[in-house]
């Protein structure tokens, strides 16, 4: 078992592969402490940590400075109202109109495996791979229950954390607030490290320092967002990409969050996590439960490096599911870029056709394929098939695609609703909207009423009706607005502060449904690109669209923020075409496909229109692809170098599990005058193995290649790349 309780010291002790996690009970409160997360301990024996023998000391010793106690014990789960003036993690009114809310620990069960958390993603576990913890905690008071769930991943080192409120009052009341996880711990001198963007430049990494005042991410737009990122990490000072100590915070939601890192009187930080509050109001009758979203916790002293392969194995092997969960993706080419919303059958099968011929192995006709859509104004909500651009519907579509040997996918985006539409003029109530306030356009679109059963059933009718009808084989889901005047037609006044919440968990239940009913397809979530890039969504689809700004270089910044926390095989990634759409910046052919083979890889350009030498290089390319992917996929991510910090080159690169190979993407992004060639120390390769460099056919024993370094030649010209694949002889 990775999970101890020691009766006597009343102290948990749970075990990572190599970290060590440590709750005590203490006092005749049964207050809940923390007392110790970082490297693995040995002994259970921290509850010197907690610091209870000196002032303020615990309340059976000094009842008169509660307060005072409150606000410095390092606690599991903190309390609001009652003292604790840090941030709280619950907070509810009842019927007397009062929100004030303690935890007292009762009892605790340890279990082996990990339970589901119901119509939630949450990561996947088995009996061999966790072991699970669910301390009850009581606010005696007004008799409501907390149930503070750990799963310990017994080889990996993450723990994951969520909370369940049980309403054991004699009467409603209402959650306004419930943060999934907490962590107090004193400060060594942290920097957070987050992610933040906005469209076409979403998750740039950040490091801030750790002052006295708070330092948050968080969105309030119902969606994760392109903005901020449900992730936080505090590092130390000195950690950098191989060393150091991280504490990491990762939310598996994709709406409306806040993860916060604040620094106390006394030099304590405390971290908090969960949905965010603003707006968020959930009432509960007598014995109903609210289940709060979970937490993955993930901490190391192996740097970023360590970081970002934990959290790489924890979402390759535990949170992305179905069929290519562990299989190579088929190439795709979407049309999007190539004709926008100007394309028909004709079109769409001559590309195709030039796709086929080059080794592409799936066509992926994006948005403008049903009702009247022809531009971005209309039609989202009529998911029929528009005969005009599509003549014998998709039956003949596919089929003619499948006949070129290529697999076939379709666009959807089945939260919004255009009010140019069918089903806005049958069902203007369904669309969120604030009675006698007209609701703000946006795309020139709204957003359904996902906490509506008769609207979740219709879009998954609407949506499996098109599947059914055709050989299709990859869906892309897309979302393509904020949510904003958060009403509906459908919920009560007193159950308004649930739309957010409820919106979220309609959408899983969809594509929950739709991957029941269709589990060969290959799903890819997107939204405006990356705005809904996170942990919940990939539990539903192994790939997320990463983001609308395909150009090599602004990519090599996107990438990076992204490969920091999620494996390559999750980040959607196509060759267009040049300018670049989204920045007008041309980059050489090969770059490009260099930068998007540490992604999914694919293409979105007109195939039929690129020039030839372009055309020449796509069956190289592809053939890359197939004798690369399965180590990018699987293997260990190690960033050596960073365009974003040097301004300069880039370089990161993946090692197999077993250190037999290794490949590392070089991106030179400025050309400079009068230089050499540059040494780089590679990582990741075993020392005493001997390596053969595929490109010059040179044996280099992995030692000298680690500690004395590669050699990279000056490369010519800005934006140039060079693939650098080793084996082991
Ligand atoms: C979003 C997506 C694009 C494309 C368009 C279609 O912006 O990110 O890839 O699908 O919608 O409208």
């Amino acid at each position: 078992m990775s999970i101890a309780y020691f009766q006597e010291e009343r102290i948990f002790k749970l075990n990572t592969k190599a970290t060590s996690y440590i709750i005590g009970v203490i006092d005749e409160d049964n207050f809940l402490g923390h007392l110790y997360y970082g490297k693995k301990l040995r002994s259970h024996q921290v509850s010197y940590l907690g610091r209870i023998n000196e002032h303020p000391f615990i309340p059976s010793k000094n009842n008169r400075d509660r307060v005072s106690f409150m606000d410095a014990f390092p606690t599991e789960f903190s309390s609001h109202g009652l003292g604790d003036f840090r941030e709280s993690c619950i907070s509810i009114r009842t019927e007397k109109g009062c929100s004030a809310i303690g935890f007292s620990y009762r009892s605790h069960e340890i279990i082996n495996g990990k339970p589901e958390l119901a119509g939630l993603p949450s990561a996947r576990g088995t009996k061999e791979s966790c072991d699970t913890l669910i301390i009850t905690g009581i606010d005696e008071p007004t008799g409501i229950e907390m149930k503070l769930i750990y799963s310990v991943y017994k080889e990996l080192d993450v723990i994951t954390r969520s909370v369940k409120v049980i309403n054991n009052s004699p009467s409603v009341c209402y959650l306004t607030k419930i943060f999934s996880a907490c962590l107090d711990m004193d400060n060594q001198d942290f920097e957070a490290v987050t992610l933040h963007g906005s469209w076409a430049r979403e998750r740039h990494i950040e490091v801030a320092k750790l002052a006295h005042p708070k330092l948050s991410v968080e969105s309030v737009r119902g969606e994760s967002s392109h903005h901020d990122h449900p992730f936080m990490a505090l590092k130390t000072r000195d950690a950098n990409y191989d060393s150091g100590e991280i504490y990491a915070m990762h939310f598996v939601y994709s709406g409306n969050f806040k993860i916060q890192a604040s620094l106390d009187q006394f030099g304590m930080v405390r971290m908090v996590c969960g949905i965010h509050p603003q707006d968020f109001c959930y009432r509960l009758e007598k014995g109903e439960s609210f289940q709060a979203p979970e937490v993955v916790l993930t901490y190391t002293d192996q740097g970023f490096n360590g970081m970002s392969q934990t959290l790489h194995d924890l979402y390759r092997d535990h949170l992305i599911n179905g069929i290519y969960k562990d299989k190579k993706r088929p190439i795709l080419i979407n049309n999007w870029e190539a004709t926008y919303f100007d394309f028909d059958t004709e079109k769409l099968l001559a590309i195709a056709k030039d796709a086929a011929l080059l080794g592409i192995e799936m066509l992926v006709m994006d948005d403008g394929w049903f009702g009247k859509r022809g531009s971005d104004n209309c039609a989202l909500g009529d998911w029929t098939v528009n005969e005009e651009k599509l003549p014998g519907g998709l039956t003949y579509l596919v089929n003619e695609v499948n006949k070129l040997g290529l697999k076939f996918g379709i666009w959807f985006e089945p939260e919004m609703i255009s009010p140019d539409s069918d089903l806005y003029r049958a069902h203007p109530d369904w669309a969120i909207a604030i009675q006698g306030r007209t609701a703000a356009l946006c795309r020139e679109q709204y957003v359904l009423d996902l906490s509506r059963p008769d609207v979740i059933d219709y879009i998954y009718e609407s949506i499996a009706k098109i599947l059914r009808s055709a050989n299709i084989e990859y869906v892309k889901w897309d979302m393509n607005r904020p949510l904003a005047d958060l009403g509906s037609a459908y919920l009560k006044p007193e159950c308004m502060g649930e739309l957010s919440h409820r919106f979220v968990l309609g959408m899983y239940e969809l594509q929950e449904r739709m991957m029941k009913e269709f589990p060969h397809i290959l799903l890819e979530n997107c939204s405006g690109g990356g705005g809904r890039f996170d942990p919940g969504m990939l539990y539903y689809s192994p790939q997320i669209w990463c983001s609308d700004d395909t150009d090599a270089i602004e990519r090599l910044l996107i990438q990076e923020g992204t490969a920091l926390i999620y494996p390559l095989s999750c980040i959607g990634a196509h060759v267009s075409t040049c300018p670049n759409h989204t920045v007008g910046r041309t980059t050489p052919f090969a770059t490009r496909g260099l930068v998007a083979l540490f992604g999914t890889f694919g293409y979105e350009l007109d195939i039929t229109q690129i020039p030839d030498e372009e055309r020449m290089m796509i069956p190289e390319q592809t053939a890359m692809y197939h004798k690369y992917n399965d180590l990018i996929r699987t293997g260990d991510y190690y960033r050596i170098a960073s365009y974003r910090e040097n301004r300069f080159y880039d370089l990161a690169g993946v090692v197999s599990k077993d250190k037999s190979e290794a490949l590392y993407i070089f991106i030179q992004v400025m050309g400079r005058p009068n230089h050499r060639s540059r040494i780089i120390k590679l990582k990741g390769l075993n020392p005493l193995f001997d390596y053969r460099i595929e490109e010059s056919g040179e044996i280099i024993a992995g030692d000298s290649l680690l500690n004395g370094g590669f050699v990279i030649p000056q490369l010519n010209g800005d934006f140039q790349g060079k693939l650098i694949y080793l084996q082991k002889i």
